[in-house]
């Protein structure tokens, strides 16, 4: 039996064939986003409570209020707006589940959805899942910010979503305070919703602030907001996040997750509940994750690779098109192989493939592991060879 592809063109993850090369290769592994150390112990300690005590059954399934009323509390205290916890709060398996969950809600067959790309490979499938249609538009070229004529010229009668993503992954560039209201002004007149992907809420540096989507006055009655606590607690295999959107939103979007995952593991969303009481456990990630990004970018200047530091999430764009023209996939490779370090290469975040000599790394590792990666990129002129 061979069931008719709705993803023909989908294949294994550059994310999933760069980590097991490194694995193969015994390389050191900045190419897929996940944390190389552990998390907080309190929390490791809170969840072995919560399954030994018998928190072991479905939970409810917009998940356990403690959680969303904490969440909701979290809301208030960094983006200065309390949602309700009871019916504009979701708890879900990751924002992975969430961004689907959003546009499976809204989207319906021809439904144009705008994408910026470079994209995080998760909304194009769930898009054409739903028999939408993805409208890419490009970031700008060098800093990755957005180009807002492109956005407005894009928009158009069939335009039903825009899906935005700060702080930005691949680039890391995080969106301010003009380019959140420019998007309010764009769509103002317009019944276009909004999914920001704002799992790298807690990781910005130098002061910068994150503006969530759902923290504007003109764009709160259209967008979903979604999260996630595996970025937030370096735990990324638990595989929980959350959805934020207002009431009507909400009601359609659990009509979906009800139905795709009903509830998510309840011992975590106890633990979470008790450790985010604490709010320094959030507001203490990004001065954690910026000494990391500096030791980063410290010594990537003593490579020949050019760079602007990261602003946020926990990845640095490189580019390497001054040395060589071979292929950014070429590179991740041979970097992999020959130098014993894992990246990924920009290009599989557009559409397209396009290929303008960028590979990203993620810095979300030991202080340590960092060092001893840049040492091996002091040898870069190997691979022109
Ligand atoms: C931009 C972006 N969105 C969503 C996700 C997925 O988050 P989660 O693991 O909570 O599903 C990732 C993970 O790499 C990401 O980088």
């Amino acid at each position: 039996m061979q069931p008719v592809s709705k993803l023909p063109h989908i294949g294994t993850t550059i994310f999933t064939i760069m980590s097991k090369m490194a694995t193969d290769e015994g390389a050191i592994n900045l190419s897929q986003g996940f944390p190389g150390f552990g998390a907080d112990p309190v929390l490791l300690e809170l969840v072995a409570n919560y399954t030994k005590n018998g928190f072991n059954q479905y939970s409810p399934m917009s998940g356990i209020p403690g959680l969303r009323a904490v969440l909701a509390e979290k809301t208030k205290i960094t983006q200065g707006y309390l949602p309700n916890s009871e019916d504009e709060v979701t708890i879900v398996s990751g924002a992975t589940e969430a961004i689907f969950c959003a546009v499976t809600a809204i989207i319906e067959e021809g439904d144009e959805v705008i994408v910026l790309e470079p994209a995080y490979d998760s909304y194009e499938p769930a898009i054409t899942l739903n028999k939408g249609i993805p409208i890419y538009v490009p970031l700008n070229p060098f800093d990755f910010s957005v180009d807002w004529d492109k956005v407005k010229d894009a928009i158009g009668p069939k335009t039903k979503a825009i899906m935005t993503n700060s702080p930005h992954n691949p680039s890391g560039y995080v969106w301010t305070k003009e380019d959140v209201d420019t998007l309010a002004e764009l769509v103002q007149e317009t019944r276009i919703y909004i999914i920001s992907d704002e799992v790298y809420e807690h990781i910005t540096f130098d002061n910068r602030p994150h503006f969530s989507l759902g923290a504007h006055q003109d764009l709160r009655d259209r967008t979903f907001v979604c999260g996630s606590f595996g970025k937030t607690f370096h735990v990324t295999g638990w595989k929980i996040g959350y959805c934020i959107a207002p009431k009507p939103l909400t009601l359609e979007f659990r009509r979906i997750h009800q139905y795709v995952t009903f509830s998510t593991v309840t011992p975590i969303q106890f633990a979470l509940a008790e450790y985010l009481e604490v709010p320094d456990r959030y507001l203490s990630i990004p001065a954690f994750y910026e000494r990391k990004r500096n030791v980063f970018a410290e010594g990537l200047k003593q490579t020949e690779l050019e760079f602007v530091p990261s602003q946020g999430s926990f990845f640095q764009v490189a580019r390497y098109g001054h040395l060589s023209k071979i292929s950014d996939r070429l590179l991740a490779e041979r970097m992999t192989k020959e130098l014993k370090v894992a990246c990924i290469p920009v290009s599989v975040f557009y559409s397209t493939k396009k290929d303008d000599h960028l590979i990203r790394f993620c810095f979300a590792k030991e202080e340590s592991e960092l060092q001893e990666a840049l040492e091996r990129l002091k040898n870069l002129q190997n691979l022109w060879l």
